[in-house]
């Protein structure tokens, strides 16, 4: 399977980018091909009004790398897993860009919209978390945004890993080890339980299978 990698934060070595090597080193181990993409090297401004800079032909008419890197390498992917910093109790804004910047591409105006709305269906999608704060909702406005994109696009939303952390290196000293649970998450990333039941759907009662100890 194809797996891209997209690290919100600016910083190379910081905690997000931890987690993100973390996770490729699981999902290279389960045999996946992966793609590690910082969101500010391939943007390089915001989303504008696509009916002011929209180019004759309908193509996006921003001059960066964000069309190759949608075209190449986000929409291809079979999963992608996002690696943000927790700002403002929010995503980081490097990241958010990368989303919104996609509506050019969704948009009926685009000549291949119709593709990239089916490229962009069915995908497993990941999330990767950093924050200085460990209360329990810190990083909820992030969560839930992936879990309606997930909806919306019809995907899967195969779950998250959050490390406490603040300056560089922190997550390496996190007690709860999440560079260990992001590994983790690498390797079965594909194959992992990730559920999100509608009243019809066939159930098979227990979660896990037969018990075995008591
Ligand atoms: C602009 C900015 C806003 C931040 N906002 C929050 C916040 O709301 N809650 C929090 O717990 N940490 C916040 N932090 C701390 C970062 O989430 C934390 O340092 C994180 O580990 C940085 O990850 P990175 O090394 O991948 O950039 C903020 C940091 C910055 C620079």
């Amino acid at each position: 399977m194809k797996a891209l990698i997209l690290i919100g934060s600016p910083r190379r070595d910081g905690n997000s980018a931890a987690l993100a090597q973390a996770v490729k080193k699981g999902l290279i181990e389960a045999g996946h091909e992966t793609r590690f993409i910082f969101a500010d090297d391939a943007v390089a401004g915001f989303l504008r009004d696509c009916r002011q800079c929209r180019r004759a032909d309908g193509e996006c008419g921003i001059e960066d790398g964000f069309r190759a890197t949608f075209l190449e390498d986000f929409l291809p992917a079979d999963g992608f897993i996002v690696a943000t910093p927790v700002y403002w109790y929010g995503m980081s804004a490097q990241l958010k860009a990368f989303f919104d910047r996609m509506f050019c591409y969704v948009a009926a105006s685009h000549p291949q919209s119709s593709l990239v709305v089916e490229q962009m269906t069915g995908k497993r999608i990941g999330l990767l978390l950093s924050s200085e704060e460990t209360f329990p909702t810190v990083a909820a406005g992030i969560v839930h945004q992936l879990q309606e994109y997930s909806r919306y696009t019809r995907s899967t939303f195969a779950g998250t890993v959050h490390g406490y952390g603040n300056a560089r290196g922190d997550l390496g000293r996190d007690p709860h080890r999440p560079l260990a649970s992001a590994e983790q998450f690498g390797r079965d990333f594909f194959t992992r339980h990730a559920t999100d039941y509608q009243i019809d759907t066939p159930r098979p009662g227990r979660v896990w299978g037969e018990c075995t100890t008591a």
